[in-house]
């Protein structure tokens, strides 16, 4: 019998389907084999007691990502994926912005050299689409996807971002010829435009009224908008950062229709409300993201959408800015209304935990739907599977293994990103990831990080797949 590289032994796997119990024999950053008394390794690593999961594949990321005037993003490809990496993630995907008036090449080549030789886990890029110009559409983004930019995110909303509705459908235009996935932020601009400025007028600035600005029908039109215009082309599309029953619902029937529409949904939509938004002085500022965090009612909606299936991936959109900087939240002075408040919240190593604590220790979810949610739907979706996403033979030795018991109360020095809070600080979760191992590599061990920066590899991707949502889960009447 042929030696291993590495042997986990004794661990409980998990995939998105099945449960079982065996070893897993590793060579050359492959899981070569899977089964009982495999022989001999250079390493032996225990698992007794352990879940051993499909490492986590976060596809909603922001790095680096230009953020206007005076406004630095938190964290780099060396503290981001550092974060990830003790979060029990083995891959993230984080989006590559194409500035107004630069091509997509170019955008790429300095994301490219920003990510390189600084990464800790695995990346793969998306495009943002910001200037659908004739070059774009006809030359770059056709190449693009041939060689592996498999899924751009267009924005319905954000100055400088927001797409028309014909630019809209010229991009997903190309996405049909090409086989690529549309990722789409849904919010009506010029509904958050006329709201924000009738609120500066009435002197409403503080940071909870950024929940007011967008309200749940700016999100829920934009929903369905969005998906109207997919309909239209026949293209694939993923509705990002969904938070809200209205809006969920749009998906669900869309669904139902038979149009190959996803949706997604993020932690901050199941654990923060708008209140959170209130705090003393501009504390609400920690918690602004778009869309913002609504009710409990909203809550338990975007709860049903991962129960059901509406939701195929549960991402983190991480977007993280320090709050007590000029260059974070507490933006540069004269600009104190919320308008001016930097959006998005750090997420990408608290993602997993608290699905896991509050999905499968509550009992709202089970494992195999964790790791569906988590992993191998983000493989599956964006072109990774089987080759991450899995844990089977021949696939990457990308993996977490989780002491599903261990009780663990939530501070941001725990997280080692580069902000400088989170929003769930003191919040107490149960099931944490111990070690995680990317190519037959551990990056992170009981708490240290062992892999030295510059491990993670670039991984180009194929073209998506659409993954149809169980049978059940969209009602006929829509
Ligand atoms: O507030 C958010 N979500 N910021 C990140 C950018 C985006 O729209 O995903
Ligand atoms: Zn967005
Ligand atoms: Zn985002």
């Amino acid at each position: 019998m042929a030696k291993f590289d590495t042997i986990i032994r004794a661990g409980t796997i998990a995939t998105a389907s099945d449960i079982f119990s065996c070893d897993i024999g590793i060579r050359d950053g492959r899981i070569a084999a899977l089964g009982h008394d495999l022989g001999t390794a250079d390493e032996f690593i225990d698992a007794t007691g352990r879940l051993v999961l499909p490492g986590g594949i976060d596809s909603h990321v922001h790095i680096s990502q230009p953020s206007g005037p005076d406004v630095v993003m938190a964290d780099d490809f060396e503290s981001a994926t550092r974060s990830a990496a003790f979060g029990g993630n083995t891959t993230i995907l984080p989006f590559c912005l194409q500035e107004k008036g630069q091509s997509l090449r170019q955008a790429l080549k300095d994301y490219h050299a920003l990510a390189e030789g600084n990464c800790h886990i695995d990346t793969s890029f998306h495009l943002i689409i910001s200037e659908p110009t004739e070059q774009v559409l006809g030359q770059e983004l056709p190449g693009l996807v041939a060689d592996g930019y498999t899924s751009f995110k267009v924005f319905m909303t954000y100055e400088g971002l927001a797409l028309a509705d014909r630019e809209i459908l010229e991009v997903m235009s190309v996405a049909r010829e090409t086989g690529a996935l549309v990722m789409v932020h849904a919010e009506n601009y010029d509904a958050i435009r006329f709201l924000t400025d009738r609120l500066e007028l009435a002197g409403k600035t503080s940071p909870r009224y950024h929940a007011t600005s967008r309200p749940i029908v700016v999100e829920r039109e934009a929903t369905h908008r969005a998906i109207s215009l997919a309909e239209l082309i026949g293209v694939n599309v993923m509705i990002v950062h969904v938070s809200n029953r209205e809006s969920m619902e749009e998906i669900r029937r869309a669904q139902a229709k038979g149009l190959n529409v996803s949706g997604e949904t993020c932690p901050q939509y199941l654990m923060l409300t708008e209140k959170d938004l209130d705090g003393l002085n501009m504390e609400g500022a920690k918690y602004v993201c778009s869309p913002p965090p609504r009710d409990e009612a909203s809550q338990a909606a975007c709860w049903e959408g991962i129960q059901t299936g509406v939701f195929s991936v549960f991402s983190s959109d991480h977007c993280p800015f320090r709050y007590n900087d000029s260059q974070g939240k507490l933006t540069a002075k004269g600009r104190t209304s919320f308008r001016w408040v930097p959006n998005g919240i750090p997420g990408v190593a608290t993602r997993l935990p608290i699905l896991f604590s509050e999905g499968v220790n509550r009992g709202r979810i089970d494992l195999n739907r964790f790791v569906a949610l988590t992993s191998t739907n983000h493989a599956k979706t964006y072109g990774l599977y089987p080759r991450k996403g899995t844990i089977a033979v021949g696939s990457d030795a990308d993996i977490a293994i989780w002491d599903p018991k261990k009780k663990v109360t939530l501070t941001h020095a725990l997280l080692k990103d580069g902000s400088d809070y989170t929003p769930y600080e003191g919040l107490n979760v149960t099931g944490w990831p111990e070690l995680t191992m990317v190519r037959g590599q551990c990056i992170v061990k009981d708490g240290e990080l062992i892999g030295s920066k510059g491990f993670g590899q670039y991984i180009k991707r194929e073209t998506a797949s659409f993954i149809k949502p169980p049978v059940g889960s969209v009602r006929a009447d829509g």
